[in-house]
């Protein structure tokens, strides 16, 4: 199929390397039409072809460690390397007799983008093309928030960067069924060609800047640059190394760059092995990391080959995949009533973890794959932990074709509803639905009623003793008495964390009832308009009339719509009604969300922990008071209950643990905007 790669990206890469340095050896066979002349290109017919005023350039690239400290000891080992030239004339030391400085970025793997500003003013954005020319993708760019489109001097300069949706905006999309794209990288790329730009704003993409090229200012580093492009209003990734054999010369830049990590060649090691343990954390997905001389005298003296720059280069990070069979492939019903379609492959070990089971999402993206039953598949795990087919390897000629939802449910077989690219069970009494309700609603960001696990939710559900939340607190303790491991220490547990769940805040239940469009965001928005309980919420849905909802900024209308049939549901009313009687919160009576003095409650039911060292929390202990202040909890140890990672500086091992429980990272910057209610800003990795 077209546009979908039949080998992988580093075998690719490998063939392409191969031909390249024959291609050197040889330049009498090398052709026009060589790969090694066009790779690259993402020329389309659909935008206008302008020609590139710089060459937009590639990058070299080092597949393992030793290849690339190679390139670093040749390019930048010790005071003599590069470059030979002397002082300059009195003597003082110059770029090139100081001891050479690397900068270290992160390679984002998103889309690259030039931006033409003429005058401060952004006048033309194009796509990389084959590096002579691009496509003018200017109105779809336009519509991207960190993109500048006049800059706070009105300088004319050409900036590179890189395009690129978060992790976890993909995911969102993904969720709501809007998409159907493997990787966070496709789904950006698609939306920078659509026809409409409204449908590029829909997707809230957004852009690292790496490289200027300015018409008239002259700058000395790299660092100079990076500093100017911060100036002129460019968002700029805050992970960046800078390193030399003489590292007292970088003591100045902490205050340019507070997130840097500065240090000598031995910390560039450090720097590389935390990167590699790291980008599973990101929230956006990098496929290695960029080396790049800082001295542009140094720069123009190594100079270009065509391809690429020789004071640059990239170090590739493995790609963790594997190859494995479907053996299956299983639908599940979630409890919104979603059906997903699930492979279940031969188990494979994939960085560092066993993938048995892998999500399709939906039809659309089991169509684009062609994925069949007994198909041999590339399993990835990309910067993203969540496992993902990439493509079919080897189709098996006796699957029948692509794999097709079943028209019925398989647990209450009510006929199927397809709404978007999802299918849908929307009987509300399907028994998968309401299992689904049940461990969403005791979950630890939900109800977190923490002695309810899995098994035994799933005993007092397989019993009959549970069959919706407001079951939980009827339960017959005594007959719970009569099964084995129940004896009295664990009932007393299970009764007190259901007792302890009864005085979740308000917010807290309303959210936890997994009322479709009402999740924790859609229900702050409700309360913080006023509607503090849920008879307010009732009334609106008893009048039909969506305006009300409609006038909050936030709410859409189909957020709206939704919220209106689903409260007009009898059964709904039923459950609320049982809650009740259970005296749980349906309203914010005295202002129960809020603290004792006054301080919305908004991080009820979290659980955080704190770790490495903060500018504005000296001590650390500080940051613990503010959670608490908001109703959230600490604890000392990052576990299966922690919700959220403060992570400050030199992190450590909390980090990785949280990133490997997929528990939310949050660093000092978006902590301080959530402390004012905001939301974490996305984007910004833990440093
Ligand atoms: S520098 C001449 N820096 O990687 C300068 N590139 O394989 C060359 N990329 O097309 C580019 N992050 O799309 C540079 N921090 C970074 C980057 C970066 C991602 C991409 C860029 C480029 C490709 C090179």
């Amino acid at each position: 199929m077209l546009g979908r790669p039949s080998i992988s990206d580093s075998e690719f890469d490998g063939m392409l390397e191969r031909l390249r340095q024959l291609e050197d050896e040889h330049p009498e066979l090398q052709s026009d039409d060589s790969p090694t002349q066009r790779v690259g290109s993402d020329l389309s017919h659909d935008f206008p072809e302008v020609e590139h005023r710089v060459p937009v350039l590639s990058l070299d690239k080092a597949y393992s460690y030793d290849e690339l400290i190679g390139w670093v000891n040749r390019t930048a080992g010790g005071s003599d390397a590069g470059a030979s030239t002397g002082p300059d004339a009195g003597g003082r030391p110059t770029a090139a007799t100081r001891a050479p400085i690397l900068v270290a970025e992160e390679k984002i793997d998103g889309v690259s983008i030039v931006l033409y500003y003429r005058d401060g003013a952004l006048e033309r954005a194009v796509t990389r093309g084959n590096g002579r020319v691009g496509n003018d993708v200017t109105a779809n760019v336009r519509t991207i928030a960190s993109v500048p489109l006049r800059l706070r001097d009105s300088t004319t300069v050409a900036v590179r960067g890189e395009i690129y949706l978060p992790i976890s905006e993909f995911r969102a999309l993904n969720e709501r069924g809007a998409t159907a794209y493997a990787n966070p990288r496709n789904l950006a790329a698609g939306s920078l060609r659509r026809a409409k730009s409204a449908e590029t704003a829909a997707v809230p993409l957004t852009m690292f800047a790496y490289e200027a090229y300015f018409d008239s200012e002259r700058h000395a580093s790299h660092r100079d640059i990076l500093h100017r492009m911060i100036q002129l209003g460019f968002r700029l990734n805050p992970t960046v190394g800078f390193f030399s054999a003489d590292p007292a010369q970088l003591d100045g830049e902490r205050e340019r760059f507070p997130g840097a990590v500065i240090g000598d060649l031995a910390k560039l090691r450090e720097f590389i092995t935390r990167e590699t343990e790291e980008r599973s954390v990101r929230d956006y997905e990098i496929d290695g990391l960029v080396l790049k001389l800082d001295s542009l005298e140094r720069r123009e003296m190594l100079g270009y080959t065509g391809h690429h720059p020789r004071w640059a280069i990239a170090y590739k990070f493995e790609s963790p995949e594997g190859v494995t069979t479907v053996r299956a492939i299983d639908v599940q019903v979630g409890r919104t009533g979603r059906v997903t379609p699930v492979a279940r492959v031969e188990p494979v070990f994939i960085g560092g973890t066993t993938v048995s089971n892998v999500t399709l999402h939906n039809q659309a993206y089991v169509d684009a794959l062609e994925l069949g039953i007994g198909d041999i598949v590339a399993v990835s795990r990309r910067g993203d932990v969540i496992p993902a087919v990439e493509r079919v390897v080897e189709k098996n000629p006796e699957s029948g074709g692509a794999f097709h939802m079943p028209e019925r449910c398989p647990s209450c077989d009510s006929v199927l509803e397809q709404h978007g690219a999802h299918h849908f069970c929307v009987n509300y009494e399907c028994p998968a639905r309401m299992r689904g309700q049940l461990y969403f609603f005791v979950g630890r960001s939900q109800m977190d009623i923490d002695s309810l696990g899995t098994e035994t939710l799933s005993l007092l559900i397989d019993e009959g003793m549970v069959r919706d939340v407001a079951d939980i607190y009827d339960i017959d303790f005594d007959r719970l008495r009569e099964y084995e491991g129940f004896g009295d220490r664990k009932i007393a547990a299970l009764r007190q964390s259901i007792e302890e769940s009864r005085s979740r805040p308000y917010r807290t239940v309303l959210a936890s009832l997994g009322i479709p469009e009402i999740g924790p965001k859609v229900v702050e928005l409700l309360a913080d308009a006023g509607y503090h309980s849920i008879d307010d919420l009732f009334a609106v849905a008893d009048a039909g009339d969506p305006e009300p909802l409609l006038a909050i900024d936030g709410i859409g209308e189909r957020t709206a719509e939704v919220i209106i049939t689903e409260l007009s549901r009898p059964s709904l009313r039923d459950l609320v009604a049982r809650l009740r009687a259970h005296r749980l919160n349906f309203s914010e009576d005295g202002d129960a969300s809020r603290g004792d003095d006054g301080v919305p409650q908004l991080f009820a039911g979290q659980v955080w922990c704190v770790t490495g060292s903060f500018e504005h929390f000296k001590p650390r202990s500080r940051a613990a008071e503010q959670i608490k202040r908001r109703g959230g909890r600490v604890a000392g140890d990052v576990s299966g209950r922690t919700t959220h990672l403060l992570a400050g500086e030199n992190a450590g091992s909390k980090l990785a643990r949280a990133g490997e429980l997929g528990v939310e990272i949050v660093d000092e910057a978006s902590f301080l905007q959530m402390l004012g209610g905001g939301k974490a800003e996305s984007g910004h990795g833990p440093d």
